[in-house]
């Protein structure tokens, strides 16, 4: 009997341990993505929106939501044409998918007082909201941490955090009013926000702000079962969230001696469809990156000693040289 437990047991950290190692997202998401509710049968029918729609995750995600049977989908971000264009790649994609099935909403996110007419929108169109998917993020400073200008972190926070938390309050209190109806709010966080990257601040604290505000509005839901929360922490991720980053003396981030290496980057098609499947699960977290941020992450969550001091040697080949 002691031998059938303890071998199921490892039988049990063996299998976990292999995910771990192989998979490019966290366990629980990697066992919903084979075994859980599939996307196209969550979202059939559902109006979602997206903020960040016009590149990187928000666009490889819309289009992965494209091919869902009879999804409605709400692009939104600053920048028009570029919503256009992935209007008309997102129906290139599902050429069975009609027309007004797909919302180009162009707002700035920091503009507050475009949230409420922007929601007002999206119900005149589609006479409800289902799923809000705030992924609208901008990358900031690369810099050594005190040659930062306060304004470029006050800034970040607004665009970061802020705006964000004012349009998921907006949607948060027409979620309560719908009574009978499930509401989604996701969020798009990052690995960042789990532990302190290096020269990446104020990127860093915004994604730390983050999950501080939703993992707090996730527990006060807890009684009403038909709002949930999920908060997604992607790696690196293909996109061009790093062309504008500035390092502190001005430097473009591209051309800057932190750039980081191509390689280990996951495609925006993927992060979307992981992404997806969480939502599409209503997991409460989902990490996914490629190797080897994962195991980093684990350890760092779940041994936060042990990371300290793998980290204390780690980090001495990783940060550049002191000036
Ligand atoms: C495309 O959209 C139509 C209409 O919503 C839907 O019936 C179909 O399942 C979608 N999927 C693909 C892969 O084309």
């Amino acid at each position: 009997m002691l031998e059938l437990i303890a071998g199921l047991v490892l039988g049990f950290w063996t299998i976990c341990l292999g995910i771990l190692l192989w998979a490019d997202c966290d366990i629980w998401t990697f066992m919903h993505l084979k075994f859980g509710n599939d996307i196209a049968s969550r979202f059939e029918g559902k109006v979602v929106w997206v903020t960040g729609a016009s590149s990187g995750i928000g666009e490889g995600l819309v289009k992965e939501l494209v091919k869902v049977k009879n999804v409605k989908i709400v692009l939104s971000a600053r920048r028009k044409e570029e919503l256009e264009r992935v209007r008309k790649e997102c129906l290139g994609i599902n050429k069975s998918a009609r027309p007004d099935s797909v919302l180009v909403l162009p707002f700035d996110m920091v503009d507050y007082d475009s949230h409420t007419p922007a929601l007002e929108k999206v119900i005149k169109t589609f006479g409800k909201l289902n799923v809000l998917i705030s992924n609208a993020a901008a990358m900031g400073q690369y810099a050594f941490w005190e040659e930062a200008p306060i304004s470029s972190d006050k800034a970040l926070f607004d665009l970061n955090v802020f705006s964000l938390v004012n349009l998921n309050r907006i949607v948060l209190n027409y979620f309560k009013n719908e009574r009978g109806r499930q509401g989604h709010l996701a969020v798009v966080s990052s690995l960042a926000g789990k532990f302190g990257v290096p020269y990446l601040t104020p990127y860093t604290p915004t994604k730390y702000a983050l999950n501080g505000y939703f993992e707090s509005l996730r527990n006060e839901l807890r009684k009403m079962e038909r709002i949930h929360v999920t908060l997604l922490c992607p790696g690196p991720v293909v996109s061009n969230i790093g062309d504008n980053a500035m390092t502190g003396t001005g430097e473009k981030f591209k051309n800057s001696k932190f750039s980081i290496k191509p390689s280990n980057i996951m495609t925006a098609a993927r992060c979307g469809e992981i992404c997806l499947a969480a939502i599409a699960n209503k997991l409460e977290e989902s990490w996914m990156a490629p190797l080897p941020n994962l195991p980093f992450l684990y350890l760092a969550t779940y041994q936060p000693f042990l990371f300290a001091k793998i980290s204390a040697i780690l980090m001495k080949y990783l940060v550049v040289e002191e000036k």
